[in-house]
């Protein structure tokens, strides 16, 4: 078996985005483009992979970790001068080298498969990955002989007003005999409008050394979309969300629009969930099967079991177990933990707290550093104090306890099963097993309160 490697390229920094941040550390659903690139390459099982890191390198390694090998960069000289840097990792090794750009995040692995496959077919020492661009400025353009057999690769700014013409494109993807490669890249000079050592004229010396050169046509355009400036980041966005919901709905997912839905990589969703438009679904959140995902909800990094239903709600970082209920418009703060059946309903706001089975939490509340119980209703408007100024404290909350509208439970304090608290109290102690506390301040009434305002002699009041 032929060994394979592959090189990513990731040094450059992407001027074109106009960003403090690395070009290729731009995310499409939710994971960055370099990610994309090299979860796809990491499919064909390569016996290396390097990355060619410059720009940021360290920012790209933190990404990236030991998925990878990484080539520095030091002067970004050109897509060539960059391959040349992997050349100590991979120089020398017989087998075949795939190269791809960290720009490219849509190229798919069935894609590399079969641009291996022709390669070898063809016996090329090297394969360009070409498709037809409907727009073809910016790619570098596919130069056929007469027989229609690849003579070189010519950069947009190179480019003659015939060639420019041309819309097959270079996608930045080659398969390359990996010893071939680093000798011809060897005979790269910089005498060009951008004045770089261009990978792609490695195609012309093969060319010229007698070198069998293929190029293979991908039937889809979008999926070989270089990433370059923003406007280029929102459409192959939009092609991954539009691959990303279609596969969902092919595994039984409703998406009620899905032109207006947002699903990041790596979610995972069970069968006859209905997510309805304008929900954001991100990070590593796994949705069970029969849930009901309403508008304007985002839910990031958490855990929906099934049969659950989310209204307008945001949850960050948390678990919302079987049968459990949110919203509309309440919050779920990292680390809570939403019990089966629970019910938090609407604008109510959980932190770092779990909630017991069956419980309650109706209205406009906050629970915060807190374990609650099995079957507790907690009134409306009711605070759990959690934080003196300086430090943040707990409360327990008892099975069955009843906790009256509009308490303040300040924290650290126990209520015990069974317990209540009146409406209106704020409790600083304990209350034990079947008490109740009540902590306000007694009723006063007037009587007669009217007959003293001057208002009561007059006609109209009377
Ligand atoms: C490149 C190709 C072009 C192709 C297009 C496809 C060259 C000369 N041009 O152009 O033919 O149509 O990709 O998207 O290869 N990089 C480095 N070090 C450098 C320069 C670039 O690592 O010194 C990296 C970049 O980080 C990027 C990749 O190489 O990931 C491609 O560079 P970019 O500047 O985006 O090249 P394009 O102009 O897109
Ligand atoms: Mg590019």
């Amino acid at each position: 078996m032929t060994s394979k490697f592959t090189i990513i390229l990731a040094a450059g920094k992407g001027t074109r985005m106009k960003s403090k941040l690395h070009k290729v550390l731009h995310q499409i659903a939710g994971k960055s483009m370099v990610d994309h690139v090299l979860t796809q390459v990491e499919q064909l099982h390569p016996e290396a992979v390097v990355t060619v890191v410059g720009h940021d390198a360290d920012a790209v390694k933190a990404e990236l970790g030991d998925r990878t090998q990484f080539a520095e960069q030091k002067e970004q000289l050109g897509t060539g001068h960059a391959v040349m840097q992997a050349e100590g990792i991979l120089g020398g090794r017989r087998g075949v080298t795939m190269i791809v750009s960290g720009d490219t995040p849509l190229l798919t692995a069935d894609t590399f498969n079969k641009l291996f496959a022709y390669h070898a077919d063809k016996g090329a020492k090297a394969t360009i990955l070409t498709a037809a661009a409907p727009d073809p400025t910016g790619y570098g353009r596919i130069i056929r002989g007469e027989l229609g057999t690849v003579q070189k690769i010519v950069e947009q700014k190179d480019a003659s007003p015939e060639e420019a013409q041309i819309n097959e494109i270079n996608t930045g993807v080659f398969c390359f005999d990996n010893e071939a490669l680093f000798s011809a890249l060897h005979e790269v000079t910089n005498d060009n409008a951008q004045g770089e050592y261009y990978l792609t004229d490695v195609i012309e010396i093969l060319k010229n050394r007698g070198d069998v050169v293929a190029a293979y046509k991908m039937p889809n355009f979008d999926e070989s979309m270089g990433v370059n400036d923003r406007v280029a980041l929102s459409a192959a966005a939009r092609v991954m969300r539009n691959r990303i919901n279609e596969q969902h709905m092919r595994d039984g997912v409703t998406l009620v629009d899905p032109e207006r839905t947002y699903i990041d990589a790596d979610v995972k969703i069970g069968s006859d969930t209905v997510i309805e438009p304008g929900a954001y679904l991100k990070g590593k959140t796994v949705i069970g099967s029969d849930c009901h995902v309403g508008t304007g909800s985002t839910i990031t990094d958490s855990t929906i079991e099934d049969g659950v239903t989310i209204t307008s709600s945001t949850i960050e970082d948390s678990i919302m177990r079987t049968g459990s209920d949110i919203g509309p418009n309440s919050h779920l703060r990292p680390q809570s933990d939403i019990g089966e059946g629970a019910h938090i309903g609407n604008f109510c706001e959980v932190k770092k707290a779990t909630i017991g089975a069956g419980t309650k939490v109706g209205h406009l509340t906050y629970v915060g550093d807190a374990t609650l119980g099995k079957n507790i209703n907690v009134g409306c408007g009711v605070v759990f104090v959690n934080y003196d100024g300086v430090k943040k404290w707990h409360t327990n909350v008892g099975d069955e306890a009843f906790i009256g509208s509009n308490s303040n439970i300040v924290a650290p304090v126990e209520v015990a099963d069974h317990s209540f608290i009146a409406a209106g109290s704020t409790i600083t102690d304990d209350v034990p097993f079947h008490g109740m506390a009540i902590a306000r301040a007694r009723q006063t009434t007037k009587k007669d309160y009217w007959d003293r305002l001057p208002l009561a002699e007059s006609e109209e009041w009377k």
